[in-house]
C-alpha cells in the first residue's frame, strides 16, 4: 500500500462493526465506523474522501441499498462492499447490478474480508479502471471471468494486454473452459466494446451455408437466394466477430478466411464489389490444432495468421484454487433465479468439488450448482447431494499427494495455504519457481512459509 486507504464502515450490529473496523484497521487502513446509517447518510459530504465503502444490507431506515445510491452520487470513484445476512443474497445480487463491487455474507470470515477489501481496492487503484479484465466494471451484462489463481491471474493480464489491439487473437482451451467468455471479455474491454460481437459457430453449418453466414449473399447468389443478405463479418464492421470451433472449418472456407485476413476485404457470395471491412476476429479451439495441421485438415499459413497472440484458458483441474469461488457464485445466482435461499455449502461438498476433475470444466461445474440448487431442500448444500458418480469420482490428476486433500471451508487462507504447498509440490521444492508458479514475488512467498510455520524440502 503506498498510502493509506479510508475506508467507512456502516453497520447497525455493533458487534459486527467492531469486528470489521479492527480487522481493517489492524492491516493499517483507517477507518471510520457509523452504528447509525442515518447517521453516515447527513454526512456524506464526508463520503468524497472514502476509497472504500463497506455497509451493511439490511439496516432499519437507512438501508445498505440507499446508501449505496447515495454514495455513487457524490463519490463514483469509491469501491463500495456490501455485507449481508443469510437470506438476502438476492438483495446483494441487486446491489451489485446498482454498481456494488462486491458482497459478502454474515457471519463473516474476516481474512475473507480483507482479501475482498484488497482485491476491490486494487481494480480501482488509478490505471487498473476501464482496463480491468476481471470485468469489474459496472452495469448490467458485464461479463466477469472469476479467477484468483496464478494461472487465470496470468491469463487475465494477457487479456488486459491485448483486448485493446486489433490483434486477431487464438483460443485454445478444452471444452467448457470459458473460451467465449474470454473472447467476450476481450470484446468488451476493447474500444469496439460499443460495437457489436457476434459469435459464429464454424461446426454448426455446412460449408456453403457458412460462407454466406460470414460473408453474405446478394439476391439470386443462390437457389433460395431471394434477398441481400449481409453476412457476419460485415455485421461485425468495427466490431468482433468470433468465430468458435475454427478447428473444424471446412478448407474452402480457410482459404476465404485467410483471404481476408490479408486484405480486410470480402465479397458477397455473388457479389462483384470488394467491401473493405474493419472487423477484429477472435479464434477458438478445443482441437489439437497441431494434430489437424500434421493431418493436412488445417492450413498451416492460415494457423500461422491466426495464433500470432494465442491465449490459453487452463483447464479447470489445473486451477482448483478457484473452485469454492465459482461454485459459490453459481449457487448465487441460481439461488436467485430459482427464489431459494442457500447459506452455506457443507466443507464436505467443498472438498469433493476440488477434488473432482472436471472433464468437462467450468460449464460442467455450473451445470451441477444448478441442479444442486434446484433440487436442494433446506438452505445448505451437502456432499449427499451429489450425484453418487461425483461422490465417489477420481481425484484430480494434478492433485498431489503431498497436499492435504482437505478444502475444510471458504476460508481463503487456507486455500491459499494450499496452493502455497502444490506449487511447493510442483517445483519439487524450489522455491522461487514455486513463486513463480504463484504469481508472487520470492520474498513474499518466504513471508507466508514463515507464517504457516511450513519447512520446505532441501532445494533441488
Ligand atoms: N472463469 C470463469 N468465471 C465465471 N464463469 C465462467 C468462467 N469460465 C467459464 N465460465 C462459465 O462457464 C460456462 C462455460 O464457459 P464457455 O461457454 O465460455 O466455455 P467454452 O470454452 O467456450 O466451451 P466450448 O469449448 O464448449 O465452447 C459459461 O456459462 C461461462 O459463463
Ligand atoms: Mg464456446
Amino acid at each position: 500500500m503506498n498510502r493509506t486507504h479510508h475506508i467507512a464502515v456502516i453497520d447497525d450490529e455493533r458487534e459486527s462493526l467492531a469486528a470489521i473496523s479492527r480487522a481493517l484497521r489492524r492491516v493499517g487502513y483507517q477507518v471510520d465506523s457509523y452504528e447509525d446509517s442515518r447517521q453516515a447518510m447527513a454526512q456524506l459530504e464526508r463520503f468524497k474522501q472514502f476509497d472504500l465503502v463497506i455497509t451493511d444490507l439490511k439496516m432499519p431506515r437507512v438501508t445498505g441499498m440507499d446508501l449505496l445510491r447515495a454514495v455513487r452520487s457524490v463519490n463514483p470513484e469509491a469501491g463500495v462492499l456490501m455485507v449481508t445476512g443469510h437470506g438476502t443474497v438476492e438483495t446483494a445480487v441487486e446491489a451489485m447490478r446498482l454498481g456494488a463491487d462486491d458482497y459478502i455474507l454474515k457471519p463473516l470470515d474476516l481474512f475473507e474480508l480483507r482479501d475482498r477489501v484488497r482485491q476491490i481496492l486494487e481494480s480501482r487503484a488509478p490505471g487498473a479502471r476501464g482496463a480491468d479484465p476481471s470485468g469489474r466494471s459496472h452495469g448490467v451484462g458485464a461479463t466477469r471471468i472469476l479467477g484468483d489463481s496464478p494461472v487465470m491471474q496470468d491469463l487475465l493480464e494477457q487479456l488486459a494486454t491485448v483486448a485493446p489491439t486489433r490483434s486477431t487473437v487464438l483460443l485454445l482451451g478444452e471444452s467448457g473452459s470459458g473460451k467465449d467468455l474470454v473472447a467476450q471479455t476481450i470484446h468488451e474491454n476493447s474500444p469496439r466494446r460499443d460495437r457489436n460481437f457476434l459469435p459464429l459457430n464454424c461446426a454448426a453449418l455446412s460449408p456453403t451455408l457458412l460462407e454466406s453466414e460470414l460473408f453474405g449473399h446478394e439476391a439470386g447468389a443462390f437457389t433460395g437466394a431471394r434477398q441481400r443478405r449481409l453476412g457476419k463479418l460485415e455485421l461485425a464492421d468495427r466490431g468482433t466477430l468470433f468465430l468458435d470451433e475454427i478447428g473444424e472449418m471446412p478448407p474452402e472456407m480457410q482459404v476465404k478466411l485467410l483471404r481476408f485476413l490479408e486484405t480486410r476485404e470480402i465479397m458477397r457470395v455473388g457479389g462483384n464489389a470488394p467491401l473493405n471491412l474493419d472487423v477484429r476476429l477472435i479464434a477458438a479451439t478445443n482441437r489439437d490444432l497441431a494434430q489437424a495441421l500434421s493431418q493436412g485438415s488445417f492450413r498451416t499459413d492460415l494457423y500461422y495468421r491466426l495464433r500470432v497472440v494465442t491465449l490459453r484458458v487452463p483447464p479447470l483441474r489445473d486451477r482448483t484454487g478457484d473452485i469454492p469461488r465459482l461454485a459459490w457464485s453459481f449457487v448465487e445466482v441460481f439461488a436467485a433465479e430459482h427464489r431459494k435461499r442457500i447459506s452455506r455449502l457443507e466443507p464436505e461438498l467443498l472438498d469433493r468439488l476440488v477434488q473432482h476433475s472436471w472433464p468437462g470444466n467450468v460449464r460442467e461445474l455450473r451445470n451441477l450448482m444448478e441442479s444442486l440448487v434446484v433440487f436442494s431442500k433446506g438452505d445448505t448444500l451437502r456432499m449427499g447431494d451429489l450425484p453418487p458418480e461425483l461422490r465417489i469420482g477420481q481425484p484430480a490428476a494434478t492433485a498431489s499427494q503431498a497436499v492435504p486433500p482437505r478444502f475444510p471451508d471458504l476460508n481463503l487462507d487456507t486455500i491459499e495455504r494450499q496452493a502455497v504447498l502444490q506449487a511447493l509440490e510442483r517445483s519439487q521444492g524450489n522455491r522461487q519457481r514455486a513463486a513463480q508458479l504463484l504469481g508472487m514475488g520470492l520474498r513474499t512467498l518466504q513471508k507466508k512459509l514463515k507464517e504457516y510455520g511450513l519447512t520446505t524440502r532441501r532445494q533441488q
